[in-house]
């Protein structure tokens, strides 16, 4: 269950996991994750505020029921840069996936892959490009960039992307330097594992996250994003996007999409949330290139405001990090299955048949209370009863056909 990489534990179970929601996997994950990989993942800048207020902001948002549709058999398939998926669900570039299990992003990508899920490595990663497409073939795949000083380096990591069948880059802009992460000081958190490019590249283990980010660029422009569309010869997304200025900025340099992101609240404290700012960053770009938001995804109907507010695909972070550690592979497809197959049942109960009604569902801002009462997976209001072998349980079921109707 578990192994040892020079010291650091990592998981190398590959099982699907058993929730009710992806939330409680938060907890799980700590009896499998030694405290400073725990506090690395589950953090958020300074006093947290925005990490926490990504997921409580899609409360200020309603999803108005429709009933008399005569619908049934809705599909999450959906198409995106001309790549079949069979979810908007996807997997947002994260590093180090090493901290969580021993085969590291190469588990990851198996699980997106056999959730038909976009997945996407990050510069940070352990595992190599060319590791990660041998073990997936063509699945689709995209690669976020760290722009670095060195554009020998840069050009070293965009020529590997593009040989390795990477269908698209994702331009990080909105960490030039690492938030004021008080949980890293802490645990005094070093990358355990060695990040393939850096290795490459001549840089060793054990670097803290702020002597990774000296390494790479602290000023960027529009003349940067047209530099790696030229060097990449790939569709580039602008990630960490979190207003209209940045993203008319973006498409003007000739972004191919941009991703409504606040790092998950990892950087600028006190940021508003996505969601919250996901409607006039999407009038702006106004469907001429294609949204993705993360930031605070726990749940279907996070997904389905997403849409429905603007965006293409939604990213999930956190979560499938700690389905990686909990169950390899297969713990990673369980968490993409849950949050699709709670957006399915709500695609049935507003008569949504496909991912494009869902971007033409009714969505509206109430302002009433509903954003002040607690989730029912916050700890100090959940509900919890024995479980037994009996009541626990089995499987992913269909979404729809497989719910109780009462
Ligand atoms: C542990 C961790 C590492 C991350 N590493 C990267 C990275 O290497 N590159 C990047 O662009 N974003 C990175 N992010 C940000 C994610 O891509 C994404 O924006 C964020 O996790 C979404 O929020 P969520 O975790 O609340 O779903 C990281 C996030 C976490 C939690």
């Amino acid at each position: 269950m578990t192994v040892f990489y020079k010291g650091f534990p990592q998981s190398d179970r590959n099982q699907a996991i058993k929730m009710v929601n992806v939330d409680e996997l938060e907890e799980r994950v700590k009896k499998v994750m030694p405290e400073a990989a725990y506090y690395y993942i589950a953090s958020g800048s300074e006093n947290e505020w925005t990490w926490r207020n990504n997921t409580a902001a899609f409360n200020h948002f309603q999803i108005i029921p429709r009933s008399l549709t005569d619908m049934d058999n809705p599909s999450t398939d959906t198409k995106f840069m001309g790549m079949d998926l069979k979810t908007p669900v996807m997997i947002c570039p994260i590093a180090c996936h090493g901290i969580a299990h021993k085969d590291a992003e190469v588990a990851t990508a198996e699980g997106a892959k056999a959730a038909g899920a976009l997945f996407s490595s990050s510069t940070y990663a352990n595992r190599s490009v060319e590791d990660i497409a041998g073990a997936t073939g063509d699945s689709p795949k995209f690669f976020q960039l760290y722009l670095s000083k060195d554009w020998d380096f840069n050009k070293m990591v965009l020529d590997a992307v593009k040989a390795a069948g990477y269908k698209g880059i994702m331009l990080t802009v909105d960490a030039l330097v690492s938030g004021y992460r008080e949980a890293n000081l802490r645990t005094n958190f070093t990358y355990p594992v060695p990040l393939d490019f850096f290795t490459r590249y001549g840089k060793g283990e054990g670097m803290s996250v702020a002597q990774m980010y000296a390494n790479s660029a602290q000023k960027i422009g529009p003349k940067d994003v047209e530099k790696i569309k030229e060097l990449s010869d790939l569709p580039v997304f602008v990630k960490g996007i979190m207003n209209a200025e940045d993203a008319y900025l973006a498409m003007g340099a000739g972004a191919d999409g941009i991703v409504v992101s606040n790092h998950g609240g990892r950087e600028i404290d006190t940021a508003p949330a996505t969601i919250d700012m996901l409607p006039e960053i999407a009038a702006a770009v106004n469907g001429r290139v294609p949204i993705i938001l993360d930031s605070g995804v726990r749940r279907g109907s996070h997904v389905f405001k997403a849409l429905a507010l603007g965006a293409d695909l939604v990213g999930i972070g956190r979560p499938f990090l700690y389905g990686l550690a909990l169950g390899g592979a297969k713990g990673v497809e369980s968490v993409i299955n849950q949050i699709n197959n709670e957006f399915k049942i709500l695609m049935q109960l507003t008569g949504c048949k496909t991912v494009e009604d869902v971007k033409h569902a009714d969505i509206r801002q109430i302002n009433y209370t509903a954003d002040n009462l607690p989730s029912n997976t916050d700890p100090a209001v959940r509900k919890p009863y024995p479980v037994t072998k009996d009541n626990q349980l089995e499987g992913t079921q269909d979404a729809v056909s497989g719910a109780s109707k009462h």
